[in-house]
């Protein structure tokens, strides 16, 4: 009887990356953040939907922080806010294609820019609630801050456009840069959940979809009870 023979050390499997609580969170939020945007631009009776829209992006938000405690391997914030040194070294990787590591969730680089992408839209979300326009439009929560604070968090809320622009424009150009010079598909399990990898599929696990779905609904309900506080 022949032993049995260790697999090739280059052998890939179906490794569960992004779990589905991700993957709800990352697509409805480009939609929202998109829809945010031309709700904006077009003005007038649209600035409803675009308080619905940020009304609709706090929650996710919400429940991205949440689930990044309970979530699955990847999804949790230990398994991606590294030190100085961690990012310096996927850093370098990046840069060059030989020192280059498959990395199954965030890398250390790109968690930075995941962070900052959270923060700025948490910011835009929550001073959304204080602003006013001048004209017709007042958040929700206007009453709390009052026309100095309001007005202040409203030039704040501007001008985090821009932060957010910029810090979108860095991750498309970064998943770009991913497929065209490391030849590694971000995009795939992002959509399907799934990498194929040289770890083994048990290194990681996806977060109970059931718990995901209540987390949603959980939150969805903190934002209308806290948008509605001040009536
Ligand atoms: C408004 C536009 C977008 C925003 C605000 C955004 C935001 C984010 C955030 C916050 C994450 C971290 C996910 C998490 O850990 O929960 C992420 C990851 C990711 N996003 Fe986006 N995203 C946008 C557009 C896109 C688009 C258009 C694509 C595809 C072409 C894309 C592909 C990805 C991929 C592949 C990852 C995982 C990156 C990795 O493997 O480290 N994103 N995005
Ligand atoms: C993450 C969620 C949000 C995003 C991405 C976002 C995005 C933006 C952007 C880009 C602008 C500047 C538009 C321009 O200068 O042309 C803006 C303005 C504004 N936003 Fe938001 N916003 C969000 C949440 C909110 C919320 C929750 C509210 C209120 C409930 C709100 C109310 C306003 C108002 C009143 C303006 C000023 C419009 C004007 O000057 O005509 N936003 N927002």
């Amino acid at each position: 009887m022949s032993a049995p023979r260790s697999p090739a050390p280059d052998a890939t499997n179906d490794v569960p990356v992004w779990d589905l609580g991700v993957r709800i969170f990352h697509w409805s939020l480009l939609v929202l953040v998109v829809a945010a945007f031309v709700t904006v631009k077009i003005g007038g009776n649209a600035m409803t939907y675009h308080a619905w829209c940020g009304y609709a992006i706090l929650a996710l938000l919400v429940f991205r922080i949440v689930w990044g405690f309970v979530g699955g391997t990847h999804a949790r914030f230990t398994s991606f806010v590294r030190g100085p040194g961690a990012v310096l070294a996927s850093l370098r990787g990046m840069l060059d294609r030989t020192r280059h590591q498959e990395s199954l969730g965030h890398n250390p680089l790109g968690a930075l820019s995941v962070l900052a992408m959270l923060a700025a839209l948490l910011f835009q979300a929550v001073s959304g609630l204080f602003v006013n326009d001048d004209i017709a439009f007042e958040g929700p929560l206007y009453k709390w801050a009052g026309k100095e604070l309001s007005d202040r968090l409203m030039s704040l809320h501007h001008l985090n456009e821009k932060v957010i622009l910029a810090l979108v424009a860095l991750h498309l150009a970064a998943i770009a840069f991913y497929f065209f010079f490391h030849k590694d598909n971000l995009v795939r399990p992002m959509v399907t959940g799934i990498k194929r990898a040289r770890a083994q599929p048990g290194a990681s696990r996806h977060g109970s979809t059931a718990l995901a779905i209540v987390l949603l609904a959980a939150s969805g309900v903190g934002v209308y009870f806290l948008v509605n506080a001040a009536k």
